[in-house]
């Protein structure tokens, strides 16, 4: 029996779940949050613990982890809190219905249904592709980034360490996206995005300022 604990307990925790189910079989999965709105989650009718304590969790066999969040700055909070806990991470959940031909692809992350990766393709650690993500040739993803469902990053971009990439965004070949940049929603990124922590939304993408 395999266990595994996933980080966070909210709503893309339970999608992680099942994805997990359907990828790792004979599997025991709990989850891990900070501040647990509840004991328990029920997906599917069968219930998953929650521990809020990570020592407790190990106790009980929980020693390996995937993220179950998407914001990269709570990736960050949380998988240092289990490294610190003792925990390690587990590989990158791959599900059978993501089509990997030719990539490596770090450890701590998920790569949901309908993702397709070509050829040269490096992804980092703690990576969340939802669902439908598409990335091109030579292309290179940062560890803690997120890309949400229906990315399409082309061929020879490379997305640096916690980027968060919107629902149905893309990029032109060849783009670069600093550290912490996040795309918004059907953003089309056309130019290298050097301003580390920066927000960029509409088509061609343009800088949100507040
Ligand atoms: C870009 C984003 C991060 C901005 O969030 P925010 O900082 O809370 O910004 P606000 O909602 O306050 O919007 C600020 C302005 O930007 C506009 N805006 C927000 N998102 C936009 C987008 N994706 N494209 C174009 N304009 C956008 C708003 O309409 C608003 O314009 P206004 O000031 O003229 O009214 C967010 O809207 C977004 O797109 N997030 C990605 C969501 C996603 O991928 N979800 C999937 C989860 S699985």
């Amino acid at each position: 029996l395999k266990k595994i604990l996933i980080l966070g307990a909210g709503g893309f925790a339970r999608e992680a779940c099942l994805h997990i189910l359907d990828t790792v079989s004979n599997c025991d999965i709990a989850f891990y949050d900070d501040f647990p709105k509840s004991d328990n989650l029920k997906i599917k009718n069968k219930v998953f613990k929650i521990y809020k304590n990570f020592e407790f969790a190990q106790s009980e066999g929980f020693k390996e982890f995937i993220i179950g969040v998407g914001i990269p700055n709570t990736k960050i909070l949380l998988t240092k809190k289990a490294f610190e806990s003792g925990l390690q991470a587990h590989d990158t959940i791959v599900h059978p219905k993501a089509h990997i031909q030719d990539a490596q692809i770090g450890v701590g992350g998920i790569i949901c249904p309908g993702v397709i990766l070509t050829t040269n393709i490096t992804i980092g650690d703690f990576v969340v592709l939802n669902l439908n993500t598409t990335i091109g040739h030579d292309a290179f993803i940062g560890d803690f980034s997120t890309c949400n469902p229906g990315a399409s990053i082309s061929g020879l971009c490379r997305l640096e360490e916690s980027v968060y990439f919107g629902v149905g965004a893309a990029t032109k070949e060849g783009i670069s996206i600093s550290e912490g940049v996040t795309i918004g929603g059907q953003a089309f990124v056309t130019k290298s995005i050097t301003i580390s922590g920066s927000t960029w939304v509409g088509v061609p993408a343009k800088e949100l300022k507040h």
